[in-house]
């Protein structure tokens, strides 16, 4: 379902509502009136025209979406179009609402914007992506993919609210805000929960399940295409929720493309994908087990100074770690230090087979990668 909202036009209104007594009372009296309602008609204009300014200013403080994308409003044609497209979770989302929202800076990559933004109308804040026109797909498939995105619910996905698209082709897509940032941030700059054995298995489970939903649980299976820690939102029970899903279908190619560099410049690309078009579940895995070895070592899946004997990606270093026998390596020391502490009794035999699993999501070779059912499993057996 589309709604269109066509904007009123607040000049044509008062001009409707004004003077048809004065015609057919030409006297002393009435023109009197006529003067009265002129002024008062001058007046309700101005009213009218402060009004607009004053909310176009405040567009301006909010370095928002509106500033950005709308300053260069002034004529406003017939093709002018806006629409308003609501999911499940999203209904109480309106167009002005969402163009008025004060709106902050989260993240930049080439292809669009993302904004942290508090929505007046409904008292929430939400996430707004914004992409830019240029880099966006096709029209033809574009809101059947946005409404088959907007149709998927997990657990540990970020739903799809709503999604906008404005008179110049801008394209909102409008999620859910989760208030402990991303897992990357959690990882390197956290109060050390990230090295809990506990939080350490439901994030890796909440990924998993996830993206099983993604690869199996659909009527059309899912690639995420471009998974990593950042692209991971958690909650503040730590319970992750995958974003960034199936963001490659709403791309043009070359954009995709770029989405994918940016994947392998971060250190998640597995080895065999060239183009965007070729990612498969299996390089989903892959980047998957980059996120684990991420948890378990709290090391960075690109190490920018590699030492004499070490590499540049993690699951190869973690691959001559392991050849070197540095077991300390391997994962990081507060697990077990936290693990007593907790009670939770983690052994190093159910820390080595985590790892095993990591490495065997990392596997060279996309056959030899375990499904994401297989890694559930797997990661069940190891808990328990
Ligand atoms: C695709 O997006 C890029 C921006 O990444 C843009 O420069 C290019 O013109 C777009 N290509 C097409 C065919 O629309
Ligand atoms: C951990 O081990 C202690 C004894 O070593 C035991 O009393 C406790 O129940 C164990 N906790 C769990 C969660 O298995």
């Amino acid at each position: 379902m589309l709604f269109s909202f066509p904007k009123p036009s607040n000049s044509s209104l008062l001009v409707s509502k004004l003077p048809r007594t004065t015609v057919f009372h030409p006297n002393k009296m009435t023109q009197f009136l006529n003067l009265a309602l002129g002024v008062v008609f001058v007046l309700g204009l101005a009213v009218v025209l402060l009004i607009f300014l004053n909310r176009r200013g405040k567009g301006k403080n909010g370095d928002g979406f509106n500033d950005l994308e709308r300053n260069q409003q002034s004529v406003k044609g017939a093709e002018e179009r806006e629409d308003l497209l609501t999911f499940q979770g999203g209904q109480d989302l309106t167009i002005l609402d969402i163009l008025e929202a004060p709106g902050e800076v989260i993240g930049k990559a080439n292809h669009g914007t993302l904004y942290k933004a508090y929505l007046q109308g409904s008292s929430t804040v939400r996430l707004l992506r914004f992409l830019r026109p240029v880099c966006t797909a096709g029209h033809d498939d574009f809101v059947s993919e946005i409404e088959f995105l907007g149709s998927i619910r997990h657990p540990n996905l970020v739903p799809l609210l709503g999604f906008y698209s404005g008179p110049r082709t801008e394209k909102l897509l409008i999620h859910p805000f989760y208030r402990r940032g991303n897992l990357a941030q959690f990882i390197r700059d956290g109060n050390g929960d990230s090295h809990r054995w506990g939080v350490i298995n439901k994030i890796s489970v909440g990924i998993a399940k996830g993206l099983d939903h993604l690869h199996t649980g659909l009527q059309k299976p899912t690639i995420h295409g471009n998974l990593q820690s950042k692209n991971i939102l958690l909650d503040r029970n730590y319970e992750p929720y995958v974003s960034d899903f199936g963001l490659h279908l709403l791309l043009n190619s070359s954009s995709a493309q770029e989405v994918l560099e940016g994947l392998a410049a971060n250190g998640y690309k597995a080895p065999e994908v060239i183009k965007m078009k070729d990612a498969t579940e299996e390089t989903d895995v892959y980047s998957y087990g980059v996120i684990l070895l991420e948890l378990l070592s709290g090391k960075e899946p690109v190490n920018e100074k590699p030492a004499f004997d070490e590499d540049f990606y993690l699951p190869n270093f973690m691959r001559n770690a392991v050849l070197g026998h540095r077991i300390a390596d391997l994962f990081h020391p507060e697990i077990l230090l936290y693990s007593s502490i907790d009670g939770n009794n983690v052994t190093e035999e159910k820390i080595l087979k985590f790892f095993q699993l990591a490495m065997a999501c990392c596997s060279p070779s996309p056959a030899l990668r375990p499904s994401m059912k297989q890694v559930l499993q797997k990661l069940n057996e190891i808990r328990t």
